[in-house]
């Protein structure tokens, strides 16, 4: 459907939960977070229900997201049915990866066409010491999982923190060009705790000095739409890209709006505004009136986002809205 400005917005990221299997620095504080009531948490029923009404209203991207997706009950059920929702054209997933080596077939078996996985860093010492725990091996046999399993394309989005990783964006370059992966380098954005880090945060256009990529290899070939802008150079099996948030204005060409794992439909990543469809759907309400609720909402995803003012942006953190 069209919004007040026109955009086509198509695209519904989906947080199934927020809870999750790590404690990333950007992401939560270090005590965590208090999780939701198991209550306020949308069953999986009521969430198929939304999808189906949003592809009444046009929407046929889909993307479920956490906290970290696969670590609730039930999830391939969840998209085994979410999969075979007629006009769900592009369905996928976001994940940091650590549940992969189990599940990489599984979700393709269910339907799922192709993943995001987090991956800051290839050392263990210092995955510990951004995630708090974890291994990174097993996000990185995730990662081999995930292409062995056909999963298609396997995108790894890489969050750059000044002195954290920025040393490792070459390993990066070299992962991108020995294995068909997509490494998409983000710009870290204030949200929540990492709006304490202002500093730590690395610009895009000196990230590819560190990449140290000449400027004529990076205009070559640009892939795919949306906020990343993707380079394929010379005899790369992958590609790499880049995510800006705060350098580039992408909202005139925004797709997506956002379900929180609450039943709040947010229009905007970094906006407070979000309207409750979960009372609606638990009080009998029909699906035409849900499907007007959820228009509204779309309707008035505000013109560009306010990243820079605290207080338009809300309480929640990262893991509580789905990235
Ligand atoms: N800035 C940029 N990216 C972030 N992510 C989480 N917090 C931030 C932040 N403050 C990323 C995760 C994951 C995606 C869903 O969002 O690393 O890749
Ligand atoms: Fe979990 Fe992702 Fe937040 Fe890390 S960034 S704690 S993996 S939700």
């Amino acid at each position: 459907m069209l919004d007040q400005f026109q955009r086509k917005i198509e695209y519904l990221r989906i947080s199934v939960t927020d809870r999750c299997n790590l404690r990333c620095i950007y992401c939560m504080p270090v005590e965590g977070v208090q999780w939701m009531p198991h209550d306020s948490i949308l069953s999986f029923e009521e969430i198929l229900r939304l999808m189906r009404i949003s592809t009444q209203l046009g929407f046929r991207r889909f993307r479920i997201t956490g906290g970290e997706p696969l670590v609730r009950k039930g999830i391939l059920d969840f998209l085994r049915e979410g999969a075979i929702i007629p006009g769900v054209e592009d369905f996928m997933i976001t994940t940091n990866g650590l549940l992969l080596p189990k599940m990489a077939f599984d979700l393709k078996a269910a339907g799922v066409q192709r993943v995001n996985i987090s991956l800051d860093t290839m050392d263990s010492e210092r995955f510990r010491a951004i995630t708090r725990v974890g291994e990174v091996s097993s996000v990185i046999q995730g990662v081999f999982r995930s292409l062995e399993a056909g999963l298609d394309p396997v995108k790894i989005n890489v969050v750059v923190v000044r002195g954290v990783n920025t040393d490792e964006l070459p390993n990066f370059l070299k992962l991108a060009k020995q294995y068909p992966l997509h490494v998409r380098f983000i710009e870290l954005m204030p949200i929540g705790i990492s709006s304490k880090q202002r500093a730590d945060f690395v610009p895009i256009q000196e990230m590819k000095e560190l990449l140290g990529l000449k400027e004529n290899i990076l205009t070559q070939g640009i892939l795919g739409g949306g906020p990343a802008e993707y380079v394929q150079p010379r005899g790369f099996k992958g590609s790499i890209g880049f995510i800006s948030a705060m350098s580039r204005h992408f909202c005139d060409t925004c797709n997506r709006v956002r379900l929180t794992a609450d039943g709040k439909l947010r229009p905007c990543l970094h906006s407070k505004n979000e309207v409750s469809l979960r009372d609606a759907l638990r009080n009998g309400t029909s699906d035409e009136i849900l499907r007007d609720l959820f228009a509204q909402a779309v309707w008035h995803k505000p013109a560009k986002h306010h990243m820079n003012d605290e207080a338009l942006q809300g309480q929640r953190v990262m893991s509580q809205i789905g990235g």
